[in-house]
């Protein structure tokens, strides 16, 4: 047995973890249930560093070190199911097999349960950085056993991305939790790109181009709002189509797809009562835009408005729609730490929030400026929301002008804007003193008698609405 860590699973995000491993000095057993691509792999880098390829599992196992640190890297669901068997009747007491694919936490939890009960540790871990990051560093959000942590721990770390040196991974609780907070992760990345779509979408019903609404998005990158999705959309923008000579962005056809973490993030949201209103938006304006008979029924029976948008103040506009993405962005932050603080509790995970806003600041695809300051907000105490985190409400403060006119501006012109408008009615729904659902519980006392509260006696009180209309106070 020589090598220190083994990966089964060699597509792209296997192979580069493991040639991440490789090149952080450790060796590297490999299994590919098609033996083609463990070869293409030593082909392609095998002298990059020591690799053990491995025909089969029973070989692999044998050339891991014990205890066994297992990274599988395979098709999330069934196919996770059976590599886990595969392996199990190769494995010993304290081996250690860590799921790094997007898989559902409620899935790992079972699995977790599974193998603690053969004396095996169990890691669900969410690995966020896409190709890049898994060969030069993802951010990396490990759950399991603290145990399993001290063996594997390290190993994660050494080849996670640093920031100012730290490293993007840290421990985030038992079973499920890492799992959890990568599909949160995702579901706040929804939210992110859909901000600036609309973003995008704003300032091209303003009558910018795409080089200069690209312009727009490379200066914003210098800013507060520098970050990985916003620099990658200026690249994106400025891409033209070999064939037609147009923008890219003007060829891809106009549905995005999804595979699940954020409709998760949606559901459990649901289950556990947090408003992620901004997250549900963006799944939602996903669905739309892949609803071909809807939208062709919206296109040819819906009218829009007469008033056109035709801003006289294009750098006005420019930086309007700045604080709309700014502010929406910290709604879309506030709401993701809000379920994983709920879930946390639900579950008894103890994530420490900072921490989680800590190992985002570099390798993950949401990974921002703006986390530095999240980080340090959630470590100075315990926030009931992240909006009330004192720099972050006087950035709300400031912003929220140019953020409320992009949102009326757009919605007179007839340009959606879900996100937007979402975080912004967020925002005056968790400041606002009194909200209308006073007159919801008076509607629904009204048909079928379920009881309101008063604002000033203790008690619960219905009114006879078929009879004399008096209040009665229930016993
Ligand atoms: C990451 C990404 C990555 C992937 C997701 C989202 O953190 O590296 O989140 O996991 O992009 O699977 O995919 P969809 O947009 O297809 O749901």
């Amino acid at each position: 047995a020589t090598a220190q860590v083994g990966v089964v699973g060699l597509a792209v995000m296997g192979r580069n973890l493991a040639r991440n491993f490789a090149n952080h000095g450790h060796t590297v057993a490999l299994y590919n249930r098609t033996q083609a691509r463990t070869d293409d792999l030593i082909a392609a880098h095998g002298s990059d560093g020591n690799f053990v390829p491995a025909t089969s599992v029973e070989e692999f196992v044998a050339s891991l070190e014990r205890p066994r640190r297992i990274i599988l890297m395979v098709q999330a669901g069934a196919g996770t199911d059976a590599s886990i068997d595969s392996l199990l009747p190769h494995l010993e007491e304290g081996d250690i097999v860590v799921d790094g694919g997007n898989a559902n936490y409620e899935d790992t939890r079972v699995r977790e349960e599974k193998l603690r009960a053969r004396g095996l540790h169990f890691f669900g871990v969410g690995i966020s950085g896409g190709e890049e990051g898994a060969l030069n560093g993802p951010s990396i959000m490990p759950g399991g056993s603290k145990e399993g942590y001290a063996q594997i721990g390290p190993l994660l770390e050494d080849i996670s991305a640093k920031y100012d040196g730290e490293p993007c991974c840290a421990y985030i609780g038992p079973d499920g939790a890492g799992h959890f907070v990568k599909m949160v992760h995702n579901g706040i990345e929804y939210a992110d790109m859909q901000f600036i779509a609309e973003a995008y979408d704003v300032l091209r019903a303003a009558g910018l181009d795409t080089k200069a609404i690209s312009d727009a998005f490379r200066e914003w990158n210098t800013g507060d709002l520098d970050s990985f999705l916003i620099e990658i959309t200026s690249e994106v923008l400025d891409q033209v189509d070999a064939s037609t000579g147009k923008a890219l962005v003007d060829v891809i056809k106009d549905a995005a797809g999804q595979k699940g973490t954020g409709r998760w993030t949606v559901q459990n949201a649901l289950e556990l009562g947090v408003p992620v209103n901004t997250i549900a938006e963006s799944v939602f304006a996903r669905s739309v835009s892949g609803h071909a008979d809807l939208r062709a029924a919206g296109q040819a029976h819906l009218s829009g408005p007469d008033q056109k948008f035709t801003p006289d103040d294009v750098a006005a506009l420019i930086e309007d729609v700045r604080q709309a993405l700014w502010a929406s962005k910290v709604i879309a932050y506030a709401q993701g730490l809000d379920l994983i603080r709920t879930g946390s509790l639900q579950y008894d995970w103890d994530i420490d929030v900072a921490e989680v806003a800590k190992i985002w600041r570099a390798g993950c695809i949401i990974r921002a400026r703006l986390l530095e300051r999240i980080r340090s907000e959630y470590a100075a105490g315990n926030l009931p929301t992240l909006l009330a985190a004192p720099s972050i409400s006087e950035g709300l403060a400031n912003a929220q002008n140019g953020w409320r006119r992009v949102v009326a501006d757009a919605t007179l012109a007839g340009v959606p804007v879900p996100g937007f408008a979402s975080a912004v009615s967020y925002y005056d729904s968790v400041r606002a003193e009194r909200l209308p659902a006073s007159l919801i519980q008076g509607l629904r006392d009204f048909f079928g008698a379920h009881t309101y509260q008063r604002v000033d006696v203790e008690g619960t009180f219905h009114t006879e609405w078929s009879a004399d209309r008096s209040e009665t106070k229930e016993a």
